[in-house]
């Protein structure tokens, strides 16, 4: 019996008629089931790509054939396939939810909005501002250390960079306008903290906890898709030195810099000697008066800037790190200009991936150049040399490019000491030497617990907590995603950064990947995917066989590894270069994951199908000559693919890269 006349997009709800009855096509034809409207105007609106549909209860039109082929146990009879009333290409609505508004973040924000549709996006982040790590960090000298025309967005080049490294706060800036640009604030909630994350595998749905920071009003939300983005170096480690919290003079962590402090004529220790430290060291030595007290526990490579060699070969000076404001208004006028400064760069960060191999020629060289260039800057203080220069390869910490740093070592009113901290005072610090160091103010640029699992509880299917699932390291499918947690996703997870190269692109990729899963998600009529615990491990065996033969696994504290740094996994890095991540990740292999139907067990997995129709050629709101996208869109040049004549395979978009589905 029919229940109901109906034009495909126009059904108040849709799911619910067709979860009760079947559907039949008035219009057009193809199917025998389908019955012929008798109205003229029905037909009309065929030929225009409307159609007319009417629901009947309880009518079987699954044919014997398709039955035998869809059921699952030839023994019980088939599950009866209910078509679904939309076209196969819907939108059905999701909740996505993004834990920080860094450069990750961001970069959801605009791609969510732009290739997906029916998607309720929100961003919570914790600080006041977007930005992340940028926001965040504002020690003096905080500045990127890949050339800023290469870490930007890809679609989003600033031409105005004032030097090749540019200053934090510009950077910030940047990430700020760009998110205003692409209307990302429509979806960020500031001062929300995400306090935690609960699976609930029967609604298929993440709970979570959040609190207002600026009000502590408490509240909860839930999501179908959870994104944490919530950055790897964002999580600010102390030192774990007896008596740090007894010091009365001025004490803080470079993520957790206080701006206000006057450094002049003050004795100031700086904990470290990673990259935050080498930038800190050579402002603090700057300021009028102050005496800095490096405490340096371990070796390190200080390198030249990554972008020296893609400067010289374009004619410019790499000592000089600012741009000219004739080469600013130049790149702003010469797109041209510009496009070949920015080509240049990524060529040169992609072309020294030999480097982090032990044994490659170029590994023994960059130590040789490296290692002669160190004597030659810190000639005035030969042991500080022989102190620092190590036995493991470059990049197994991070390659720490200092300029200035060397130099400020140094200078008279810097010491270096390497003596170990043995506790810290009301008025200073102890070395194990028992000499006693006199401070005013006591600088930690001692890193971020980068290998532990995120600051607050993430529980997964059976209440399974992330950290149990990261204990005793952290891993996850392709850096992704994680067994026994449904619908999350990772950007710059474990071993999601790069040794060398940009990681712009590589969170750009990531992005994209999980907007790919999203879509999967929406269109297919999934509840869940879910890594498979066996591909995970494969991927650790993949990481684990990989790095062994390159300059990562030689013996150095590194925020790339587990545990703090010091365990045996490398868990920071991705085993591979960029390109190798960006191409891993370009196409998603789907059977690396579980997958629950919402339909429930048994369904017929091809119901996304739907009602025979496209929303490309349905109309939109009841309209007969407006559609839910392009009828003839294929013939769009943007979609066609036009090969070389005669020769296809001098096609230059695929000697540029191979082809992928
Ligand atoms: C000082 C410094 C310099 C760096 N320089 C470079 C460089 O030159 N080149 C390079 O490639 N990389 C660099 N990095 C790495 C840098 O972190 C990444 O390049 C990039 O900025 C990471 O972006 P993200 O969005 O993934 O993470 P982040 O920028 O860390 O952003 C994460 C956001 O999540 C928010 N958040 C975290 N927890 C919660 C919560 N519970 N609730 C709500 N919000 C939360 C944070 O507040 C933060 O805003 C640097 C890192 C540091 C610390
Ligand atoms: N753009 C840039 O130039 C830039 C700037 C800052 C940061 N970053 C990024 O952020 C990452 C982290 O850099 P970071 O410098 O903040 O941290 P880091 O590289 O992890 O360095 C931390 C330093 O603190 C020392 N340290 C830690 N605990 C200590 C203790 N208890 N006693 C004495 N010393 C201690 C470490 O010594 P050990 O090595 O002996 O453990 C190390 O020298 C970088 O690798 C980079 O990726 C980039």
């Amino acid at each position: 019996m029919a229940i109901a006349n109906y034009v495909p997009g126009h059904n108040p709800d849709p799911g619910a008629h067709a979860m009760r009855g079947t559907v039949e096509v008035r219009c057009g034809g193809g199917f025998r089931q389908q019955a012929i409207s008798p109205r003229k105007s029905c037909l009309n609106r065929a030929v225009h790509g409307a159609a007319s549909l009417t629901f009947h209860r309880d009518r079987e039109l699954v044919p014997l054939r398709d039955r035998l082929l869809t059921s699952m146990d030839p023994t019980q009879p088939p599950a009866r396939l209910i078509l679904k009333d939309e076209p196969l290409d819907g939108h059905r609505p999701m909740k996505v939810r993004v834990v920080g508004a860094g450069f990750s973040g961001i970069y959801l924000g605009i791609r969510i909005p732009q290739r997906l549709r029916n998607v309720d996006l929100r961003i919570y982040e914790k600080n006041e501002d977007v930005g992340g790590t940028w926001w965040v960090n504002r020690y003096p000298g905080c500045a990127c250390d890949i050339p800023s025309h290469s870490y930007q967005y890809s679609f989003n080049p600033n031409p105005d960079w004032s030097a090749l490294y540019a200053p934090q706060k510009e950077i910030c800036t940047y990430l700020q306008a760009t998110a205003r640009k692409y209307g990302v604030m429509r979806f960020v909630k500031l001062s929300h903290m995400v306090e935690s994350c609960k699976w609930d595998d029967g609604a298929k749905k993440w709970l979570l906890s959040i609190r207002r920071v600026d009000t502590g009003e408490a509240f909860e939300d839930d999501a179908d898709v959870l994104v944490l983005a919530k950055g790897i170096l964002s999580d600010p480690a102390w030192p774990n030195i007896p008596g740090l919290k007894r010091f009365k003079g001025e004490a803080m962590h470079s993520a957790l810099w206080k701006e206000d402090y006057d450094f002049g004529q003050k004795r100031v220790g700086v904990i470290g000697n990673g990259s935050s430290a080498i930038q800190i060291v050579p402002s603090l030595q700057k300021i009028e008066g102050t005496r800095v007290l490096c405490f340096a526990r371990s070796k390190t490579w200080i390198t030249n800037p990554f972008g020296d060699s893609t400067m010289l070969r374009l004619g410019l000076d790499p000592t000089k790190f600012g741009f000219s404001p004739e080469q600013r208004q130049e790149f702003v006028d010469n797109p041209d200009k510009l496009f070949e400064l920015r080509k240049a760069v990524e060529l040169d960060g992609n072309t020294i991936h030999a480097m982090s191999f032990r044994d490659s020629d170029l590994q023994r060289m960059a130590v040789e150049m490296f290692g002669t260039a160190m004597k030659e800057r810190l000639a005035k203080k030969p042991e500080i040399a022989e102190f620092l220069l190590p036995s493991f390869g470059i990049g197994c910490r991070r390659n720490t490019p200092g300029p200035g740093y060397l130099e400020a070592l140094v200078e008279d009113n810097v010491e270096f000491i390497t003596d170990p901290i043995d506790k810290v005072t009301e008025t200073g610090v102890v070395l194990q030497s028992g000499r006693d160091v006199p401070l005013d103010a006591l600088v930690c640029a001692t890193g971020f617990n980068a290998s532990a699992p995120p600051p607050f509880p993430v529980y997964g299917k059976s209440g399974l907590p992330l950290q149990a699932r990261f204990t005793p390291y952290p891993e996850a499918y392709l850096s992704m995603a994680v067994d026994s947690f449904p619908n999350m996703f990772l950007m710059l997870g474990p071993n999601s950064a790069i040794g060398s190269g940009s990681l712009t692109i590589m969170l750009e990729t990531e992005g994209d990947y999980i907007v790919k899963c999203i879509r999967k998600l929406q269109k297919e009529d999934y509840a869940t995917m879910t890594a498979r615990p066996e591909r995970v491990a494969d991927w650790s065996a993949y990481c684990d066989e990989y790095f062994k033969k390159t300059v990562y696994t030689d013996r150095c504290n590194s925020w790339y590894r587990s545990q703090g740094g010091r365990g045996e996994r490398i868990t920071g890095l991705w085993p591979g270069s960029t390109l190798h991540a960006v191409e891993a990740l370009r196409a998603p292999r789907w059977e690396d994951f579980e997958w629950e139907s919402r339909d429930g067990e048994g369904a017929n997995r091809l119901r996304w199908l739907g009602n025979g129709w496209s929303v490309t050629h349905t109309p939109k709101d009841g309209k007969e000559d407006e559609f839910g996208g392009d009828p003839a869109w294929y013939i769009e040049p943007m979609f066609v693919s036009i090969p070389p004549e005669e020769r296809p395979e001098e096609d230059p978009e695929f000697k540029m890269r191979p082809f992928s589905h």
